[in-house]
């Protein structure tokens, strides 16, 4: 680091932070080690260029969080219903088609955002090694990895899966997949790459630091996945594999439908840039974002931005008018990525939450009973919506579809989850004729070999007498039935 010993460059950066009212990181400058320095000095080096838009950034996202959205320029969007009949079937078969053929061409491409911190759930490592296979304790990623050969077999052809981390899970996402022989897919296949990171801001518009030489930083969000995919090369090699939509999903929902034909085949029909699956909200209050079109746009307005009146507004039917939740499963075309990422400053902007964040001022350890002491930055995928030319909504039923493990417990959380994975199962084996016995608390599938009912009738699994308590269901007539 021949910086550090450049007074120059120390004083070049500074002087840009105290320009813009953030000369405080270099209080302990003087008290600092050479190594400790020459961090402090890299960390700066790399913000101040885009410093003041970042103040100004920030700035805008605290003054964004009293903002109420004007009810007058927000009305229903129109979502592709559950099919009512024996004409929407029709449609939706046509559509499933048109996936497949999609698919088969080799066309689509899996990406998973797995950089978030998982704070809530407050499990040591990634969310994605959290062992959630009711009956294997499989971790989501190989679940999920099961789904993709799943996937690549049906079609034919090889999916490759784009994995997103941060720097606060990306080495021990790595370290997993290595371990785990990159959970059967083909390295090749499998292209893990870093989101960016974003400073935490005190309530006086002032940067954290976490320790004398280091500016308290988090995950940009999931929204910094285009500009991601974009600087890792992702892209790129998307359109060198031929690729040119990307099935993009959160890796805490393990219902994911991965790649599903008849998403990708609406998707294509109707043109759309950038779709997005939508389900009925329970309760008014359920805390989910919804969709709704703003100045004529479908945008997604979270549920603390919601004005309260619009939120619980019902029709003439009771219904909610502002039913369509977002679960954060979208279908991009690759063109579409490549202006959000080279507009990410415009298209998607910060949004500042209040947190706990360790910090050099406060005692880290009384920081929960102390509660937010900051602000962190984060941006939302979801806000490239309204910029698509065309867009495709789709209703899906949250049980067949989301199952979010967000919380150590209750709901949103592994064991909710554990029990709609099984429910979901049991009701495939009850479609395939499959008396599931009473006893039996866990079902599992294989979903390498097995994605529906259907396939649970061809695979010949049948015969549950010794069952026990737990039921692998996985290929051939030997499918397992195992004691948990
Ligand atoms: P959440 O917003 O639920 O955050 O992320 P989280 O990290 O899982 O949990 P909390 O809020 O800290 O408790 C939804 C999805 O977006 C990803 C997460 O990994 C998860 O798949 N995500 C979130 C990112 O990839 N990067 C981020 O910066 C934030």
């Amino acid at each position: 680091m021949a910086a550090v010993s450049d007074p120059i460059d120390v004083d070049r950066v500074r002087q840009r932070f105290q320009a813009c009212h953030q000369g405080h990181v270099f209080e302990y400058w003087d008290t600092l080690t050479v190594s400790q320095q020459a961090a402090l000095l890299h960390q700066t080096s790399a913000l101040s260029e885009g410093l003041a838009d970042l103040v100004e950034g920030q700035r805008k996202a605290v003054a964004a969080l009293d903002a109420v959205p004007d009810a007058a320029e927000i009305s229903a969007p129109e979502p592709i219903r559950l099919p009512q009949g024996s004409e929407d079937e029709r449609r939706l078969a046509e559509a499933r088609e048109t996936g497949l053929g999609v698919l088969r061409d080799g066309r689509v491409a899996m990406c998973v955002v797995a950089g978030g911190q998982g704070t809530r759930l407050g499990f040591e490592g990634p969310k994605g090694a959290y062992p959630l296979g009711p009956v294997s304790d499989r971790c989501l990623f190989a679940l999920q990895a099961q789904k993709i050969r799943g996937l690549a077999r049906r079609a034919g052809c090889r999916i490759p899966w784009y994995v997103m981390t941060s720097a606060a899970t990306d080495a021990a996402t790595r370290a997993l997949f290595e371990e785990q022989g990159n959970f059967g897919l083909n390295p090749d296949d499998v292209f893990i790459f870093s989101q960016g990171m974003l400073p935490a801001w005190d309530f006086e518009d002032r940067l954290i630091l976490s320790e004398p030489h280091r500016i308290a930083e988090s995950p940009n969000g999931h929204g910094g996945a285009p500009l991601a995919l974009a600087v890792s090369g992702a892209l790129e090699d998307m359109e060198a594999r031929g690729i040119d939509r990307l099935f993009y999903y959160q890796v805490d929902n393990p219902l994911i439908r991965m790649g599903d034909a008849v998403f990708v085949g609406l998707h294509e029909e109707i043109g759309s840039e950038m779709s997005c699956k939508v389900i009925r909200k329970r309760e008014a209050a359920d805390k989910m974002g919804v969709v709704a079109e703003v100045r004529g746009r479908p945008t997604v307005i979270e549920y603390t931005e919601i004005p309260p009146d619009l939120r619980d507004l019902r029709g003439d039917d009771g219904e909610l008018v502002y039913w369509a939740g977002n679960i954060a499963i979208h279908l991009f075309n690759r063109d579409f990525l490549r202006r959000i990422a080279a507009e990410s400053e415009r298209c998607l902007p910060f949004h500042a939450s209040p947190k706990a964040i360790e910090s050099v001022d406060s005692d880290a350890k009384n920081r929960a009973s102390v509660g937010p002491n900051g602000y962190k930055l984060e941006r939302f995928v979801f806000d490239a919506l309204p910029w698509a030319e065309r867009t495709c909504l789709m209703e899906v039923r949250a049980e067949e579809e989301f199952s979010p493990i967000k919380n150590a417990e209750g709901k949103d959380s592994p064991e909710s989850s554990r029990a709609q994975l099984v429910a979901r199962y049991r009701s495939w084996l009850g479609q395939a004729g499959i008396e599931v016995p009473p006893g039996v608390e866990a079902i599992e599938v294989d979903h390498s070999v097995i994605d529906s009912p259907a396939d649970v009738m061809e695979s010949g699994f049948s015969d549950l007498a010794d069952a026990g308590k737990a039921i692998l269901v996985s290929t051939g007539s030997t499918g397992t039935g195992m004691d948990a």
